[in-house]
């Protein structure tokens, strides 16, 4: 089970570090995906423009290989019973480890002036998005950490309260290491909201993608066999990494040990690569956005899914509670 929130655009970091691993999930596992509507509420009160942020996230999330009719692919607001579970959650959830997670700290720096309660108890809404399911891997990034060992916590104290029902949720990605998609700029990772320049986005046109690339910080290169890579070319190859042929990068890597390296010509051929990685997942998306009558669909049956399994949660969780009282 995994959530993904309706803010920002998809980049290739979203791509790399969680969506190719939900694409392997769904072969090997009975799987959730949920778009967090209800999560974005907390810091996105404004709704104007959130149905078509929800179309757009589903539909990339599709383009890259989500098939609905393998996975639950639903919104999390489709699901009435992830608020009730919340709400028992929420119960057991204490002000003080509420107040030092990492994330509510964070945004109560960055909004003051709007540090609501739904922002204080963010945890407890994804635990029960997570244990409504009674799911046990959950594939997220290192930034969620510490909201899963929340949910491990909430669903112990459950169990222990009132009887075992929830398996403990843990952090899941294929490998040992998560990969690091890093920005153009040599400055940290591909981000949704910071550094727009720096990111490929799912969505960025061919133009846009060339640009971007072209624009990656360079020097004059080597002059001496040798000399260590400084990191933001060692970021123009790990992307390469990603999107290259495998030749056309070793041609790049020997040039560089031969200090005949041309970085414009490095990135020529990253931006190329780029285009012709982007470009059918672009397109893809863009007709699945426009057909509305098919995300319509697409909802209900994830709707319905997600729905089934909600509700074999809930009769656990309130006779476990007690509230059956005929
Ligand atoms: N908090 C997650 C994020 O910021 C999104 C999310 C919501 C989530 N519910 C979830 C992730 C349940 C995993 C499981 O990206």
């Amino acid at each position: 089970m995994s959530g993904i929130r309706p803010t920002g655009f998809l980049h290739l970091g979203n791509y790399f570090g969680a969506l190719r691993n939900y694409v392997k999930m769904q072969e090997e596992y009975p799987c959730f995906f949920m778009v967090a509507d209800l999560h974005s509420l907390t810091t996105h009160p404004d709704t104007k423009e959130l149905k078509l942020n929800v179309q757009r996230v589903l539909s990339e999330n599709i383009a890259c290989g989500l098939d609905p009719d393998k996975v639950a692919l639903y919104c999390q607001s489709h699901v009435r019973e992830t608020s009730e579970l919340y709400l028992y959650l929420n119960m057991m959830a204490y002000k003080g480890e509420l107040e030092k997670t990492t994330t509510f700290k964070d945004k109560v720096r960055q909004h003051p002036d709007n540090v609501n309660a739904g922002l204080l108890t963010y945890p407890v809404l994804q635990a029960a998005d997570i244990i409504l399911h009674r799911a046990s891997l959950v594939p997220v990034g290192k930034d969620q950490e510490q909201h899963l060992e929340m949910a491990r916590n909430f669903a112990n104290r459950f169990n222990h309260r009132y009887g075992d029902v929830f398996p403990e949720p843990q952090a899941f990605n294929y490998g040992s290491e998560l990969v690091k998609v890093p920005s153009l700029d040599g400055t940290g990772k591909m981000s949704k909201s910071e550094n727009q320049y720096a990111t490929i986005y799912l969505s960025d046109t061919d133009e846009m993608i060339r640009k971007k690339v072209m624009k990656a910080k360079t020097d004059a290169g080597p002059t001496e066999p040798g000399t260590p890579m400084p990191d933001y070319i060692e970021n123009i190859f790990m992307l390469m990494k990603l999107v290259s042929e495998a030749d056309v990068i070793s041609k790049f890597q020997e040039d560089y040990d031969q200090c005949r390296i041309r970085y414009g010509d490095l990135k020529k051929q990253l931006a190329e690569d780029m285009v012709r990685f982007i470009t059918p997942v672009r397109e893809k998306a863009d007709a699945i956005r426009n057909d509305e009558k098919y995300l319509k669909d697409v909802m209900e049956l994830g709707a319905e899914k997600a729905g089934k399994s909600a509700r074999a949660t809930m009769e656990l969780v309130r006779q476990a509670i007690g509230l059956n009282y005929f």
